[in-house]
């Protein structure tokens, strides 16, 4: 602001200096002449050091003498017949100087075709003037002298044109006029003009007369008329440099001044900044109360006091400021208030900052957890897997967190459909319209973690017409989720179980269960290498869909079986009352403990009974117990299910009942082997004629089962380990475990 200001005034300074010669002297009160004497010669203004007498003026370089035979009196310089117009006390002096004319009419050359000015006082100033020719024939020259013509520099100017059309107001540029600059700072110019052709080539409107001058730049603007009759120009107005000597400088600049170098012209004197007036005239230049005339920028609020060669600004009371400029005094209120608004304007960036920093962090943070559950949960492996093949024919997909958090409606206690051995089910909708469960760890354990890993590996290698299918899994969150086919009809518990669905499943279909689930476990055992034992089969893994199709499900406690390893593994997975007795002196559970479970299932099908049932006598809590003691006093129709005994398959429930009691052996060697145990059953299903084997597919199915066996379990018959897959599967169950601990 302050800056612009100043450069505004320089500016201002600039051209009122240029104009100056223009600009006449001041004719306020104070006086520019010395005392006694005339500071006017008609309408001019005389200046010291300039003077109309001998005394009056610096010395007889500045004398002027005062025409009074004209009207207004006329000044010129002493001795001459060069008219002054003005002078400046800054330096300048205007004069009016002859132009050089040559016409040519009639085969007769007219006029003087050569003119000069010298002087030895004063200086053509370079650039305040410039040299001018005008004609439609014309060639000019013009030539700058020094003092004693030691040098002397030129330049020439050509103008020509037909007619007075040709030319432009306004355009000095060869057509009609012609310009040049004054060669040099000089105290002689002397210039010519002539005809190149004496105008033959023109028309009659132009005048035949060619003319040549110094002019002031601002006063000559080229026009047509000036190439017609007209046009009769005598003089015009130049601009000269008055300069005083180095020794008189000394003396003749007085108080509050400066003696100033003019490049090659000699000196002169000038105020000092902050001052004004005539800086020869005693008793020198006066100080400027800008105050009073306004050449202040203090500010609105501000006091302007005056000082020797300049101005101070203070603030008003109550304000504060350097009191320059627009904003230079603010209130103290005013003060407090940007306070106040920069402190709260910070803060608030400050805490908006650090919120979006803090969001930044959340989001990186998620994305660490979301990562560093993948890895825990196994995901690197699996995506090893997936990468291999071996997982589930490429069928395994690796749902996101955020896809199964839609699909559950953020697990919902209304969507949950079962509480599994190691967690909660969830019933979903993917965005497909696809109905899934999700199965959802109930606790963070590590334990839990592992056993998810196992029913993920063990579910992915087996492809089971009757084990509920798995489509994927979810590894970002902090327990894996498992995503399953939905079942729709509910665990074999339920329709055993509940009163109202009891009566809703006959022996054809209980046995049909039997069978399948035998089928199942018949595949884990001795169709998959290494064997997988599921250890835990009972009722409440054992879904049922829309027809009563089994879908063993469960697979969180299974374990493919290392042959050297199974003594380490001793924690309990089974479900008491299924437990196989054998394991309490073992510890090891084995193909055989699955048998045993199977065995008290069969036991649920043919009785309807829990395995454990605490409501009734002492001796009938224990299924399998009430059952042998049942079986040896002969007294089995008293505990079979009443809704299952009709004529005719009196034989057939006594035969299972055998061979669940063989399955129920307290030494596992003496159990039948499951596959053994699938094939009796199936024989069943096949000597009986019932009306549900109507169904092509399955009795297609029961046939197959008796001709190749190897094949006949519905699994894939792709499925196969090798040995190196082998320990490579055996490598990776181990490791959820140890990183977890
Ligand atoms: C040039 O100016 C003169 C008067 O100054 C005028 O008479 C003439 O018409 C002007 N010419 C053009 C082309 O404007």
């Amino acid at each position: 602001m302050k800056m612009m200001r100043f450069l505004v005034l320089l500016v201002l300074w600039a051209i009122l200096g240029c104009f100056a010669p223009t600009a006449t002297s001041k004719t306020n009160s104070s006086s520019i002449a010395k005392p006694n004497c005339n500071d006017h010669c008609g309408n001019v203004s005389i200046p010291f050091p300039f003077g109309l007498t001998k005394k009056c003026a610096l010395n007889s370089n500045f004398s002027i003498t005062c025409n009074t035979s004209y009207n207004p009196p006329k000044p010129f310089l002493t001795n001459s017949t060069v008219e002054v117009r003005d002078i400046s006390v800054e330096g300048q002096l205007r004069v009016m100087k002859r132009v050089s004319k040559y016409c040519y009419n009639k085969g007769k050359e007219v006029s003087p075709s050569r003119s000069w000015y010298t002087s030895k006082k004063f200086f053509i100033n370079q650039t305040a003037n410039k040299f001018v020719a005008v004609g439609c024939d014309t060639f000019a020259n013009v030539y700058a002298y020094g003092d004693d013509q030691s040098y002397r520099t030129g330049s020439n100017c050509m103008a020509t044109c037909n007619s007075t059309q040709d030319v432009t107001n306004g355009t000095c540029s060869g057509f009609g006029c012609c310009e040049t600059e004054i060669p040099n700072v000089a105290r002689n110019v002397y210039y010519s003009v002539d005809s190149l052709n004496y105008y033959n080539e023109t028309t009659d409107d132009v005048n035949n007369c060619s003319y040549a001058f110094v002019v002031q730049k601002e006063e000559f603007r080229f026009s047509s008329t000036m190439l017609t009759r007209t046009w009769d120009v005598k003089k015009v107005p130049m601009v000269l440099d008055w300069t005083i000597s180095n020794e008189t400088c000394l003396t003749a600049c007085q108080g509050n001044t400066t003696c100033v170098a003019v490049n090659g012209e000699g000196y002169r004197c000038g105020c000092k900044e902050g001052y004004e007036g005539n800086p020869y005239l005693s008793p020198g230049c006066q100080d400027i109360d800008e105050c009073a005339n306004g050449q202040h920028n203090c500010s609105q609020n501000a006091i302007c006091s005056n000082t020797k060669g300049g101005y101070e600004c203070s603030c008003k009371k109550g304000y504060h400021g350097d009191g320059k400029g627009a904003l230079g005094c603010t209130s103290s209120n005013h003060r407090l208030i940007m306070l106040v608004l920069g402190i709260a304007v910070g803060t608030i960036t400050l805490l908006i900052s650090c919120f979006c920093l803090y969001l930044v962090y959340r989001r990186r943070k998620s994305i660490q957890m979301k990562e560093k559950f993948f890895r825990e949960n196994g995901g690197l492996i699996l995506q090893q897997k997936i990468a291999q093949g071996t997982a589930s024919s490429g069928t395994t997909r690796i749902f996101t967190a955020e896809e199964l958090r839609k699909a559950t409606n953020n697990y919902d206690q209304t969507r949950i459909i079962g509480q599994g051995g190691f967690g909660i089910v969830y019933k979903g909708h993917l965005l497909d319209g696809q109905t899934i469960a999700v199965k959802k760890s109930k606790v963070m354990d590590q334990t839990q973690v592992e056993q998810f890993i196992n029913e993920l590996i063990v579910l992915s290698q087996i492809n089971h017409r009757n084990i509920v299918k798995l489509f994927g899994c979810c590894l970002e969150t902090e327990t894996p989720l498992l995503v399953y086919e939905f079942i729709s009809n509910g665990t074999l518990s339920e329709h055993l179980y509940s009163k109202d669905k009891a009566s809703t499943i006959p022996w054809p279909i209980r046995l049909r269960i039997a069978t399948e689930t035998a089928e199942v476990l018949s595949y884990l055992h001795s169709a998959a290498s290494p064997p997988i034992i599921h250890r835990d089969v009972k009722p409440a893994n054992i879904l049922l869909d829309n027809n009563y199709t089994t879908k063993v499900s469960d697979f969180g406690a299974s374990r493919l079986v290392l042959q050297d390893e199974t003594a380490l593994m001793t924690m309990v997975q089974g479900t008491f009352g299924y437990l196989d007795p054998e394991y309490m002196q073992t510890h090891q559970l084995t193909e055989k403990s699955d048998i045993y479970s199977f065995g008290v299932v069969l036991l649920e099908l043919l009785t309807g009974r829990r395995a454990v049932f605490y409501n009734g006598p002492v001796e009938e809590r224990s299924l399998s117990e009430h059952f042998l003691s049942s079986l040896k006093t002969n007294q089995l129709f008293k505990i079979l299910d009443v809704n299952i005994v009709c004529e005719g398959n009196t034989d057939e429930l006594q035969e299972i009942a055998l061979l669940a009691k063989r399955c129920l052996n307290v030494k596992g060697e003496d159990r039948p082997t499951m596959k053994e145990v699938a094939m009796e059953l199936g024989g069943f299903r096949r000597a009986t004629k019932h009306p549900w084997t109507n169904n092509s597919h399955t009795s297609m199915e029961s046939q197959a089962l008796l001709t190749d066996p190897p094949n006949a379990f519905g699994y894939d018959a792709t499925f196969s380990i090798t040995t190196t897959e082998y320990d490579s599967l055996k490598h990776h169950m181990e490791l959820p475990v140890t990183a977890g601990r």
